[in-house]
């Protein structure tokens, strides 16, 4: 693991002092072999996730108030709706089954009052009911919590779902339980996916009221949602590590799904995709436009950190309330379409028993969940952004692409969308996956987007590689195994709303996710342009030296690339090289190149199965980031 995962302020302070006084560092990055290649594909395989979770789950519908009638009307309805044979196959019971801990033994009890198929005597059991769920066709989903308490306890009070008991039988999380209730909830009751929240990792320090009040006993916060030097980084993996282990040994068949939901904090961004199969990238989402802005944001610009088995979670869907009810359906059109484009799971939150047409048309938009549920995997990158409009364009497996166009404001956007935005040439065809119209284009199209709406076209045309991909089309193919982040810096980049919890008080939402500095897809890690000696690259990928990606390749014969210190270094300093691997073998290396033309690349990788590519600080005396570019760079027929 790279160091700093912690900067515990001891370690800033050395730092500090070491850049104070001058002195030379080693680039230890490099030195502790992090860079070391493996010659394969490292990204976690395990769990039942190859294409983005689909479903739908219980909270935002009915927050702690859930019940065993509401989750399987809402199964019977994916069913008789048919949104069960469009992919949506996961039922997920979210906060509030729990009645508590038994103390004897440890086992988890169920609220049988709300649950009574449950019930037995003197104990409780889901297995009649994951049995009813797969007997349906579908596939049923747990929650619970890293820590030892749970969300529902800290901030639904009221809730008439709560844990019951002493304060032992109330700590109903996953802390200091892991294989115990893993093998519970999913060998001995069969279910198929589990959702883990972090709130006993975050809320119950000894001075919040809520430990007094409630007397819950304080676990010391490892998670400090504002200020990730406070953050235990490796913790916090590594608990959550212990899930996949506790998973992988439950579930011999390899038939689950981890959710990592610890929003986006201690810097998951980085390490969910080794994890987990899915991570929130952001806090909760509520039924608000600002809102859904904020978690879109916290995901739109992460695609190389997802690819099939592991996905950027921005939160469940919120179509069919608030701002996107049956009275907004442009609004309600735009999140499922952002979702569906940038690879989200797409987990339905309604209750569906009376959900009218207008809403299943939505969901059941079967050319939008084509492109969530494409099987490349790549998730969406953003070609042009502005606060006004933005470009998403995704590669499908057949060569097409998809781009949707968002207008987040509120006046009507003129947009230009342009045969570059999508690399391809000649006559390009669209296809409008609303309204399903059809028109052609070459060089480039004039469209209208109304205000907060989204346009999805599907384009079919001439690639402009002709005879190859650059990488940055296919991200659900690259594993960014070292970022090259060694401090791991707020994301500025993400809509700050008004806080819907606490309104205009206090100095408002400050960028609390990391990412900033992250591996990007055709633009810098500090979203800027690709520049190297004042030549632009208008493809390639931005990523900081001290980087180590994996790309899978499906059978082309050769890499390309033009890789350069990018002019918007920050590091002015430190010198890089540049080297491609192939299975683990070198291929072709640049020798110590910094401020110069970028250096081209050219290697044969006819058989290779893995490309790495590695971009190491030469001998790094300076911890100010080195910006780097893989300029154009493709694979080849
Ligand atoms: C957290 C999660 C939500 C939901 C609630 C339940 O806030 O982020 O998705 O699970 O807890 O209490």
């Amino acid at each position: 693991m790279p160091r700093y995962r912690t900067l515990i302020p001891a370690t800033l302070a050395i730092a500090a002092a070491l850049f104070a006084s001058g002195s030379a560092m080693a680039d230890t990055l490099d030195a502790t072999g992090h860079l070391e290649v493996t010659g394969k594909w490292t990204a976690k395989t395990r769990g039942q996730a190859l294409t983005p979770p689909m479903g739908w789950n219980s909270w935002n519908a009915y927050r702690t108030e859930v019940d065993e009638e509401k989750v399987l009307g809402a199964a019977q309805a994916l069913v008789d709706s048919g949104l069960a044979k469009l992919g949506y196959n996961y039922v997920n019971i979210d906060d509030g089954w729990w009645l508590k801990r038994r103390t004897s033994d440890g086992r988890m009890l169920i609220r049988t009052q709300i649950f009574p198929s449950a019930k037995l005597k003197g104990d409780s059991s889901f297995k009649p009911f994951t049995d009813r769920i797969h007997a349906m066709g579908l596939k049923a989903g747990i929650y619970s919590d890293m820590g030892r308490n749970a969300c529902s306890q800290r901030f639904d009070l009221h809730s008439p779902n709560l844990p019951e008991g002493t304060a032992a039988e109330r700590e109903v999380g996953l802390y200091g339980h892991v294989d115990q209730d893993i093998d519970l909830y999913f060998r001995q009751w069969g279910f198929d996916y589990i959702k883990v929240d972090a709130c006993g990792l975050n809320y119950y320090g000894p001075d919040e009221p809520v430990v007094k009040s409630e007397g819950y006993r304080a676990f010391a916060p490892i998670i400090d949602q504002s200020a990730i030097n406070r953050t235990d980084i490796p913790q916090v993996r590594a608990l959550y590590q212990s899930v996949s282990d506790a998973l992988a040994k439950s579930n011999p068949d390899n038939d689950y799904i981890l959710s990592l939901c610890n929003w986006g904090t201690a810097d998951v961004r980085q390490w969910g995709h080794d994890v987990g199969n899915m991570w929130r990238t952001s806090q909760d989402i509520t039924p608000e436009w600002t809102r859904m802005l904020h978690t879109f944001d916290s995901a739109a610009t992460r695609a190389l950190y997802a690819h099939p088995g592991a996905w950027n979670d921005p939160d469940m869907l919120f179509v069919g309330h608030g701002d996107f009810d049956e009275n907004h359906l442009t609004e309600a059109r735009s999140h499922f379409s952002l979702w569906a484009i940038i690879n989200a799971p797409l987990i339905i939150g309604y209750d569906l028993r009376k959900a009218p047409k207008s809403l299943l048309d939505i969901w059941g938009n079967a050319d939008i969940i084509r492109l969530n549920q494409d099987k490349s995997g790549h998730q969406a990158v953003l070609e042009y952004m502005s606060d006004d409009v933005e470009i998403f364009v995704k590669t499908l497996s057949n060569g097409d692409k998809a781009v949707a166009i968002f207008n987040r404001g509120l006046a009507p956007a003129d947009v230009a969308l342009t045969a570059a935005h999508l690399k391809m040439t000649g006559t390009i065809a669209l296809t409008d996956l609303w309204s399903k119209a059809t028109q052609s284009f070459s060089g480039e199209t004039l469209l209208k987007v109304a205000p907060r709406e989204t346009l999805v076209f599907e384009a079919r045309g001439a690639r402009q590689l002709a005879d190859g991909l650059y990488l940055s089309e296919i991200p659900g193919n690259i594993h960014v195994a070292e970022d090259g982040v060694i401090v791991p810096q707020p994301d500025p980049m993400v809509h700050r709303m008004i806080s819907p919890w606490d309104s205009s008080r206090g100095g408002g939402s400050r960028a609390a996710y990391t990412g900033w500095g992250g591996a990007q897809a055709d633009s810098t890690p500090y979203d800027q342009n690709l520049q190297v000696a004042g030549h632009p690259f208008a493809t390639g990928i931005g990523i900081l030296a001290g980087s180590r990606m994996e790309v899978k390749n499906d059978g082309f014969t050769r890499f390309e690339t033009q890789a350069g210190v990018d002019d918007t270094t920050q590091n002015l300093k430190d010198a890089v090289i540049f080297q491609v691997y192939g299975d683990g073998r070198l291929l072709t290396e640049t020798k110590s190149v910094y401020g110069e033309p970028a250096k081209t690349l050219n290697a044969d990788i006819s058989g290779v199965k893995v490309v790495e590519l590695v971009a190491r600080a030469d001998n790094r005396t300076s911890d100010l980031p080195l910006i780097v570019t893989w300029g154009d760079a493709a694979l080849k027929k």
